[in-house]
């Protein structure tokens, strides 16, 4: 099995996806951010039909993301001895037989959903065109837990045929502590049997997916709790609160001047935005960061991937916790912020400054 979807791993790789995903397409100015779930979509066929066509040729076992893919997919595909390759780097004679495509529900830049229907739908067409037959995996890493409480008629998962497997994160909106992920395919023929391992274990025969073998169960076991002690419409209104927080943080923040929306949180509780051209030149998003981390808030900035490097993103990601009180303080601190560095006579000095975006 190859990965297509980047070189290094990190989630800002080149592909035909990355190009021209709504977001990429957003940025270009073409899809207003604040509405960008569903424009933009016409994209899907062009990007699948680029990447399944130069795939004619290619692609054993290939696995092809956009750019903005998460490492977490490129480090499974890896124990299940993936070749990592770079989409620009492909040799076409080289890559034969079968691809998988990856979508994103819940792009990490941005908090928003790539278009598994529509992808699902250009796959369609494409079969029909080549015979090609290309199954997706879902990464709902955040999206699983998000799109069937506030948006079930929302159709990205095994209602759509195509799609052969699901990974969620417990720890992000699955509201457990880390680390615990699931994944689930459609089928048992699904489930690569490389990835099966079958452990004699004390006389017994036990086949196991497991990537380490003894490990704590607790996370599983809060979830097991978590889905019994809140039901449905209990992580419903978990999530719908987190959702109501993030957009009313993203309209505050949209009149706030030198911002402009990429997307308002309106997908997964998560949005961001990037500096008007009209914005001070004396100071960048990385000094509002610096800033705002002196109240004792992380916001981070960070480049958008690799076909748009240039662009410098801020994002917010809202989870449980974080109430309208919350959101309120964060929004006076920004203003405050914001006030003060709009008053700079001259530019801040770029040498030697924190440009820390995320630490673990
Ligand atoms: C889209 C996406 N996929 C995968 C992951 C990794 O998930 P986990 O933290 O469960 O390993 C993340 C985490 O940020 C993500 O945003």
């Amino acid at each position: 099995m190859r990965d297509v979807q980047g070189g290094n791993c990190r989630p800002s790789v080149p592909s035909q996806l990355g190009k021209s995903s709504p977001a990429a397409r957003s940025a270009k100015g073409e899809v207003d951010a604040a509405a960008g779930r569903h424009k933009g979509r016409g994209a899907a066929e062009d990007a699948v039909d680029s990447v399944a066509g130069q795939s004619r040729a290619a692609a054993e076992h290939a696995h092809i993301a956009g750019g903005q893919a998460h490492g977490g997919g490129c480090a499974a595909l890896g124990c299940a001895h993936a070749e990592d390759r770079r989409v620009a780097e492909r040799d076409r004679d080289h890559w034969r037989g079968e691809i998988g495509l990856v979508a994103i529900l819940g792009v990490t830049y941005t908090g928003m959903y790539e278009p598994v229907k529509e992808i699902a739908a250009a796959l369609d067409k494409i079969e029909k065109k080549t015979g090609f037959n290309v199954p997706i995996h879902v990464d709902a890493a955040s999206g699983g837990f998000i799109a069937p409480f506030l948006q079930p008629e929302l159709e990205w998962d095994f209602r759509i045929k195509r799609v052969h497997s699901i990974n969620t994160s417990g720890h992000k909106y699955g509201l457990v502590y880390p680390g615990l992920g699931w994944v689930v395919w459609r089928k048992r023929e699904y489930l690569p049997d490389d990835l099966i391992f079958n452990v004699t274990y004390l006389g017994g025969e036990m086949p196991t997916l497991a990537i380490n073998f003894s490990r704590p169960g607790a996370q599983v076991l809060l979830q097991y709790y978590a889905f019994m002690r809140l039901g449905f419409g209990g992580y419903r209104d978990v999530q719908a609160r987190c959702r109501d927080v993030a957009k009313y943080l993203s309209s505050a923040i949209a009149k706030m001047g030198p911002f402009k929306l990429w997307n308002d949180g309106s997908d997964i509780p998560v949005f961001a935005w990037y500096l008007k051209k009209s914005a001070s030149p004396n100071w960048d998003l990385h000094d509002l960061s610096n800033m705002l981390r002196q109240s004792g808030w992380q916001v981070p900035s960070y480049p958008m991937p690799d076909d748009m490097p240039e662009l410098t993103v801020q994002r917010i990601v809202v989870r449980s916790g974080l109430s309208f009180d919350l959101a309120d303080s964060l929004l006076e601190d920004m203003r405050v912020a914001v006030d003060y560095l709009d008053a700079l006579e001259g530019p801040l000095p770029r040498e030697g400054r924190e440009m820390r975006s995320f630490a673990h």
